[in-house]
């Protein structure tokens, strides 16, 4: 196991045994620090927080938290342990010993995939850059950073990867992250979701459950890789992840409950009078943010996905661990594809199971999206409030796959161009939507106080009570 409160870079793949790597991943080590500084939260950085780090990978011992300041945060580099005599699960190398090293016909599309992931990681903090600002709580400012720092840390595992395994272009590709930036003009991030602002809490919260939550799906069907380094370090970060998409459920499902308390108090008033967000303004954002996500699956019918399983590459959710695919060759059968024909309307056609794989890993998301909607429904049926939260159908508000540029009803049904644009402001926050969500955006950084438009969290972080100081301002 590693020396990790020695090393410069913590780590348990054993970096000191290769100086070479260690060297250059020192002098990436710089840059990193600088990119955090210009690119990372803005303010904060001299703030106490009270973050977890990863210290290890042992399942519940893998976390160490503490106060500390954002920028000393040890980012590490942590690989799942590896597990002796592991065999590719799936496709036309199944059976054959996992590789250890990238496979030379592979490299390239290795690499690609390496690549697109590392890139969100650093957007998703460029993104939220500014979001410190206006936190509803210390508490909630806390969970901010350390969805930050996390990503952080995941662009370090993607680095790793890059830098030893894929030579001189992997260093290359290691600089590319830090100059490609989240909406810039010139050298925007590689996925559209990570190139436009997180400008509001609720913009926050609707990311880290979808967005974020396709991050799970991306890593999960990684993990299954031929490919074990990336195999074992998705899998630890998924450890990570999973705090993140809570972040997000629990954010909107406090919103919820502070719209129901509100309703409930006053059936007759209108929720915005009181500072409340209404219900049909928070189903905008998901209806937003849940088709937004929808796209980074990419296309639903794709040679890249079938490729990439084919070769062992990426699997589908689970695929080794889950007894509903007794087919892990995929060749024979065949995947039931609703997608809008020739006259406008959606019909359905069979394309092969192994040209599916985006559309199968997004089926396992949407089905998990669900239930987290089912959840803030139970609540809302339980105050006795007739109002039912939605995903929109997959044919909304789409840019890529085979919905793109169609135009139809969160409820799926195609529109005409003068339909959609008239009954646009009712399926997406419009302008006086987000206006009046900004003007709810004031801070509240008082130990245990709350901003009106949500309510407190149900405990703390890590055994700790909610109303802790999270965040010791440097200075109050
Ligand atoms: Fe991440
Ligand atoms: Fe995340």
């Amino acid at each position: 196991m590693a020396s990790f409160s020695l090393d410069r870079i913590p780590n348990n793949v054993d970096l000191s045994s290769d100086p070479r790597l260690q060297k250059a991943l020192e002098l990436w080590q710089p840059n990193f620090a600088r990119w955090w500084q210009e690119m990372g939260p803005s303010g904060f950085q001299q703030d106490h927080i009270y973050l977890r780090t990863a210290v290890d990978v042992a399942p519940g011992g893998w976390a160490h938290f503490d106060f500390v300041r954002m920028p000393e945060y040890r980012w590490g580099i942590f690989l799942a342990p590896s597990q002796r005599d592991r065999v590719i699960g799936f496709g036309d190398n199944l059976g054959r010993p996992v590789w250890n090293e990238v496979p030379g016909e592979l490299r390239k599309e290795l690499r690609r995939i390496i690549v697109t992931q590392g890139d969100t990681e650093p957007a998703s903090v460029e993104q939220q850059r500014q979001l410190g600002q206006t936190a509803p709580s210390l508490y909630d400012l806390r969970n901010l950073f350390q969805v930050n720092v996390e990503e952080g840390r995941h662009l370090w595992a993607m680095v790793y990867l890059l830098h030893r395994y894929f030579g001189r272009d992997g260093r290359e590709e290691a600089e590319e992250m830090l100059v490609r930036h989240s909406g810039d003009a010139d050298t925007p991030r590689l996925l559209e979701a990570f190139n436009k602002p997180i400008a509001s809490w609720l913009d926050f919260f609707c990311f880290a459950m979808f967005a974020d939550r396709d991050g799970k799906y991306q890593l999960a069907a990684l993990a299954e890789s031929g490919f074990d380094p990336l195999a074992r370090s998705t899998q630890f970060m998924l450890t990570e992840e999973a705090h993140h998409l809570f972040v997000g459920e629990t954010g909107i499902g406090r919103i919820v409950e502070r719209t129901a308390e509100l309703m409930v108090q006053d059936p007759s008033e209108d929720v915005t009078r009181c500072g409340g967000i209404p219900l049909d303004m928070i189903q905008r954002y998901v209806n937003e943010w849940f088709s937004t996500s929808l796209d980074l699956f990419g296309g639903e019918d794709s040679s890249n996905a079938a490729r990439y399983f084919a070769a062992g590459l990426k699997g589908r959710y689970r695929e080794c661990s889950d007894a509903r695919y007794d087919d892990h060759v995929a060749l024979e059968s065949a995947y039931r594809l609703c997608a809008p024909g020739a006259d406008g309307a959606l019909h359905e056609m069979q394309i092969p199971m192994r040209r599916a794989m985006n559309a199968i890993l997004r089926d396992s998301y949407a089905d998990e999206c669900r239930r987290a909607v089912e959840r803030w429904n139970v609540h809302l049926r339980g105050r006795g409030i007739g109002f039912t939260l939605r995903l929109p159908s997959l044919a909304f508000n789409r840019r890529q796959g085979v919905f793109a540029g169609m135009l139809a009803t969160p409820a799926g049904q195609p529109l005409v161009a003068a339909e959609f644009d008239r009954a646009r402001d009712e399926f997406l926050p419009s302008s006086r939507d987000r206006a009046y969500v900004a003007s709810l955006m004031v801070p509240v950084y008082e130990p245990g106080k709350i901003a009106g438009w949500i309510a407190p969290p149900r405990k703390g972080i890590n055994g700790k009570p909610p109303e802790l100081e999270y965040v010791r301002r440097a200075s109050a």
